[in-house]
């Protein structure tokens, strides 16, 4: 029977004492050893007959490291059965195998083994046991050795994973064991997997009523007493409120049960976008003077309400979620998670001005999420973007009926702890809105949330927010979401009176970066009219911010709209970064997306500025386009700018004109005939230059340069740097037409992992040592090995003057 007692911080100064002894005299985690089970594993792509014996011959398997993606290692081709919609790259099915030692030592210890995410459909069995199938390929799940281990000897994990059936995604999903694997073993009274809950019920900037649960796990037959401790560590590693409890248990053989424990953290330090501060709490369960087990727990202290008028408050503060839609893929990279990939991605979009993130459509690797919570994004966690009703014909619809529950109770459990997270999303655009189904499943969806966690609204984006939709007629959700339909906005109430509104999914703006088509002042919406005039050049999509789907806006348009209102919470752009996959306006040879703002290999195209300008306090001044065209080409400049009064442009020392921003302008324009030379933009406060821009017409092209984002690594095996590879004339302009081929070559404590340019349409694998710049520029990733030294990097293009970059790794 489960044994829910509370215990007051203070009361228990006797227990106090003893908490604070253990905690001078450990600091690491005891009682349990987690370690990363990523290395050393044998990978078959194509089916294999016993691939799960243990005695099965695996020797002339590839050898390969965790995370892994064997999708992105494949070729584009269109009659993948993923289709352009998919990324166009192969699935099918792979065996991952992996030998492996368990000490005779932990032997009455409990092992488990722990993956963050297979993509799809996955197997596992450990020394031919099998351990379970799991369909849904962004969970993580577990599963006990335990019983099934030689301790002491040989153990082998076997997995299967298939992702042959397709279409099974509307966009790259990649395919293998692409998250990380731990192993896990603790002791038999242990605390259960994500077995903690944490909240914060009461803030002030005085004090903060800090509330844990603690589900302990007996499956052996430990029947003597013993205690739950825990403290709340600041980011400094202080100790700043403690708690103990002491539970008197006997005879719990095979149990489980929960305790709850409230703390008291004095003038606590608030968690918030700007100044995202981490608390941890550390749990522990003590026998005698034994730690059993000792847990972790993030914990942000904050507090926020959405409001049907005022909007979004976090800690009081009236704000907006400057939020962005971003599919798992990163690039290159493939779906293969790598910690330091995904926060350069944050670091990008924070340096826009960006706070929230919405992992769509499906739960994401949980290092987004420490991520988040560290760098300070708001985050809706997303769990389905269908429920019984396909999209297409073989996703997750098929395994609804049977797995939701499970799969959703496993998101929350796993998740509920991050500070980041604020919104949780139970569908996006399900097809079930427009059926009376909807308002049997989208309550018990719901039921199943809150049974979990009621500290956070529940949403769902639709695509119909009208009345008609039978989800938000169901009455479960907390946060009414709209995809789109921008011109509704300033409407809801009239629809929905009283109701709380965020927008879900805005925008889906159409871009190639560095590829402009004039006339630029009329927004397009593609297909209806966006051959006229529009030429539709090598599946490219002009970057001035006017073309739109149908369904969707240009940035600006909704912008604009969602700027004026305070009860708009906050909105989630399609999308912060290109993906893999749905390459709307077109389909094959393209084979990812137009609708990020920063393109696949992570190159801002300019609207990032505009959102630059709005979004922070920095001083922006962005001119585009490029200054190489036809002799008398009548041209149009945008400039967009902050911290100033006017931008005044000049060609060739001559001024074009004074522009100013009025009403709602987000951005200013020129229209000019060409003429090489230089166009120089200066902005002013006040009649005093704030900043100057210059534009050469660029030459040919006549040398490399590289810039590396980071030059000093780390000798872990997985860290990143990502070197910019520019096509430059003699006098060091960018060419904005280049497209050598650029080679490359590395020596020393790294391989190239991928390259890329952020073309849309090429079809040249990622894997290789070479790349053709795309509108003069290019990207490659370099991965350290596991030993230090240093890093040589070179590129050679023919009739170009090479580049070097050395780096280091330690
Ligand atoms: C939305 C959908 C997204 C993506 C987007 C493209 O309707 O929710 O997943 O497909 O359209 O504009």
């Amino acid at each position: 029977m489960p044994l829910k007692l509370i215990a007051k911080a203070g009361k228990l100064s006797g227990l106090l004492l003893v908490a604070l002894f253990f905690y001078s005299t450990s600091f690491a985690q005891q009682g349990r050893q987690v370690i990363n089970f990523d290395n050393g594993w044998r990978f078959n792509l194509g089916a294999v007959d016993n691939g799960e014996k243990s005695d099965l011959n695996d020797t002339q398997w590839r050898t390969l490291n965790l995370p892994h993606d064997w999708s992105i290692e494949g070729e584009f081709k269109k009659e993948n059965p993923a289709t352009p919609e998919g990324g166009a790259l192969p699935g099918g099915i792979g065996w991952y195998r992996k030998t492996f030692t368990v000490p005779a030592a932990s032997k009455g210890k409990a092992v488990y083994i722990d993956f963050d995410g297979v993509y799809q459909k996955s197997d596992v069995w450990v020394n031919g046991h099998h351990l379970g199938f799991r369909p849904n390929g962004y969970i993580s799940f577990r599963y006990e050795l335990t019983p099934y281990l030689n301790f002491g000897g040989k153990n082998v994990i076997a997995v299967k994973v298939d992702n042959s059936v397709q279409p099974n995604s509307r966009w790259y999903s990649g395919s293998g064991i692409y998250r990380n694997v731990w192993l896990v073993t603790t002791n038999k009274v242990a605390i259960d997997h994500w077995g903690t809950f944490v909240t914060t019920p009461k803030v002030s900037t005085a004090s903060a009523t800090v509330a844990l649960k603690v589900k302990v796990k007996n499956n052996g037959a430990h029947t003597s007493p013993f205690t739950i401790k825990s403290m709340i560590y600041d980011a400094a590693g202080k100790v700043v409120s403690t708690s103990g409890y002491a539970v008197l248990k006997t005879n719990m053989a095979d149990t489980a049960f929960e305790t709850a424990i409230n703390f008291t953290v004095k003038t606590p330090k608030l968690w918030s976008v700007e100044s995202p501060y981490l608390y941890k709490v550390v749990t522990q369960i003590v026998t005698g003077k034994t730690i059993i087990d000792e847990y972790t727990t993030p914990l942000g202290i904050r507090y926020f309400n959405f409001d049907a008028d005022k909007g979004f408050t976090l800690n009081g503060k009236q704000m907006k979620i400057l939020g962005v839609c971003n599919h798992h893929d990163l690039g290159s990279l493939g779906s293969a998670i790598n910690v330091r990939a995904l926060e350069r991605q944050l670091q990008i979009l924070k340096a826009m001005g960006c706070n929230g993130i919405r992992t769509s459509h499906n739960p994401p690797a949980p290092e987004l999420l420490d991520l988040c919570d560290k760098m300070g994004f708001i985050v809706m966690d997303e769990a389905f973007d269908c429920w019984e009703w396909q999209k297409v014909q073989y996703d997750y619809h098929l395994y609804f009926k049977e797995w939701h529950k499970r799969d959703l109770q496993d998101q929350i459990l796993r998740d509920r702890n991050h500070p980041s997270i604020m919104i949780w999303s139970i569908g996006n655009e399900i097809p079930q809105q427009a059926d009376s189904s909807a308002l049997r499943i989208a309550p018990e969806l719901a039921a199943i949330v809150h049974s979990l966690d009621t500290t956070r609204p529940l949403t769902t984006a639709n695509d119909r927010p009208d009345k008609s939709n039978k989800i938000i007629q169901s009455g479960a959700i907390d946060l009414i979401g709209y995809n789109y339909h921008q011109f509704d906005y300033a409407k809801f109430h009239d629809r929905y009176p009283g109701k709380k509104f965020i927008a879900t999914e805005t925008t889906s703006g159409l871009e190639t970066r560095g590829y402009y088509e004039m006339p630029s002042d009329s927004i397009r919406i593609w297909p209806e009219n966006y051959d006229k005039p529009f030429t539709r050049e090598g599946n490219n999509v002009s970057a001035f911010d006017n073309v739109r789907p149908p369904w969707g806006s240009t940035h600006e348009m909704t912008w604009k709209v969602m700027k004026k209102y305070d009860f708009l919470s906050g909105m989630f752009i399609w999308t912060g970064f290109d993906y893999l996959g749905e390459p709307t306006p077109y389909s094959w040879p393209s084979r990812s997306s137009y609708f990020g703002i920063v393109d696949l290999a992570g190159f801002p195209k300019d609207v990032y500025y505009m959102y630059q300008s709005e979004w922070t306090t920095k001083t922006v001044l962005h001119i585009f386009p490029h200054w190489n065209w036809e002799p008398g080409k009548m041209v149009d400049i945008w400039a967009y700018y902050s911290n100033a009064d006017e931008v005044e442009l000049f060609l060739n020392g001559k001024s074009i004109g004074i522009k100013k921003k009025t009403g709602d302008d987000l951005h200013v324009m020129w229209r000019l005939k060409f003429e090489p030379g230089t166009l120089k933009a200066v902005s002013r406060k006040n009649g005093k230059v704030v900043l100057t821009r210059e534009i050469h017409t660029a030459g040919a092209p006549a040398k490399i340069e590289l810039i590396a984002d980071r030059k000093q690594l780390k000798a872990d095996g997985k860290d990143l740097s990502f070197i910019t590879v520019k096509i430059l004339d003699k006098d060091g302009n960018v060419v904005p037409d280049a497209d050598n081929l650029v080679n490359f070559k590395i020596n020393g404590q790294a391989v190239l992992t991928s390259v890329d340019n952020g073309d849309p349409v090429s079809h040249d694998s990622f894997k290789v040592p070479y790349r053709k710049a795309f509108h003069g520029l290019a990207m490659a990733i370099v991965q350290t090995k596991e030993k230090a030294g240093s890093i040589n990097f070179t590129a050679t293009a023919d009739g170009l003057q090479s580049a070097a970059i050395v780096l280091t790794s330690k």
